[in-house]
């Protein structure tokens, strides 16, 4: 299998893996949404198997839920859970400041609520997601049915006063059919190219009637695991102004021998 795994593959893989290994016994985890953050959830579901670890996972996803519970994990929702200890979840781009485009998956609503409810939020991610300037990955903003039409018009007029580079946008589809997240909505997709002030357009956003929230994460993440392709692992704390850098070799022990057949 491990032959099979591609560079960025393995990169996200060795990310979730250390961000795992940051629960501890008794923590509320906020569980996140995408193929990184599916590797974090199976290494805690084997943590929680080999330690006996008790912890609580809220998830930020149907999808997420499920391989939650199948993996082994205790599947409590997050007004069960009132607040949580740690909350790990993938990002599509990140910038020095740890601001965040989130919800190429579609799942930026509870991602963020669960996020948001959280002492600290740890982004896992490869390193290719890193940017200078957040707004290459198209910005999704999730929206209610309900006239979405006109909900796009209006936050096309607001694009146009917005520090950015594009301003054109587009209905998530599905095949035929429009996206439809878990809790019922649409998703527009923004392409603006570049986000000038990342902080202006999520607070200015969030202000056109018909959007339910933004993929813009500011203040929120507090720590980054960055995987890389050969195992390395950088973890970087916007608080603490620290980075570590962990080598691709704990004690001889090979990272990856746990993916092989
Ligand atoms: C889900 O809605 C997203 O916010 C994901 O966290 C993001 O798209 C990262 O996904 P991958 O881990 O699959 O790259």
């Amino acid at each position: 299998m491990i032959g099979e795994l591609s560079p960025i593959d393995k990169a996200k893989y060795v990310a979730a893996r250390r961000a795992a290994d940051m629960v501890q016994d008794g923590m509320r985890v906020g569980l996140g949404t995408g193929s990184t953050a599916d590797w974090m959830v199976r290494r805690l579901g084997e943590r929680a198997q080999q330690e006996d670890l008790k912890i609580k996972g809220v998830p930020t996803s149907t999808r997420t839920a499920q391989l939650a519970r199948e993996v082994g994990i205790n599947v409590v929702s997050l007004d069960q859970a009132g607040w949580l200890d740690i909350t790990i979840d993938g990002a599509d781009e990140f910038d020095g400041e740890l601001n965040l485009i989130k919800g190429g998956g579609g799942a930026l609503l509870q991602e963020k609520i669960v996020a948001t409810a959280s002492d600290q939020m740890v982004v896992i991610a490869d390193a290719g997601k890193e940017v200078e300037t957040l707004g290459a990955f198209p910005l999704p903003i999730e929206v209610i049915p309900f006239g979405w039409q006109t909900t796009r018009t209006l936050i096309e007029e607001v694009l146009d006063t917005m520090d950015v580079l594009g301003t054109s946008t587009a209905l998530r589809m599905i095949g035929q059919a429009p996206y439809v997240t878990d809790e019922g909505n649409h998703i527009l997709d923004l392409h603006l190219q570049r986000i000038g002030n990342v902080r202006q357009l999520a607070l200015v956003l969030n202000q056109v009637p018909g959007v339910v929230e933004n993929g813009l994460f500011v203040d929120i993440c507090d720590q980054i695991v960055i995987g890389y392709g050969d195992g390395r692992v950088e973890v970087r704390d916007i608080n603490e102004g620290t980075t570590e850098v962990d080598q691709p070799t704990e004690g001889g022990e090979n990272l990856f021998a746990d993916l092989a057949d």
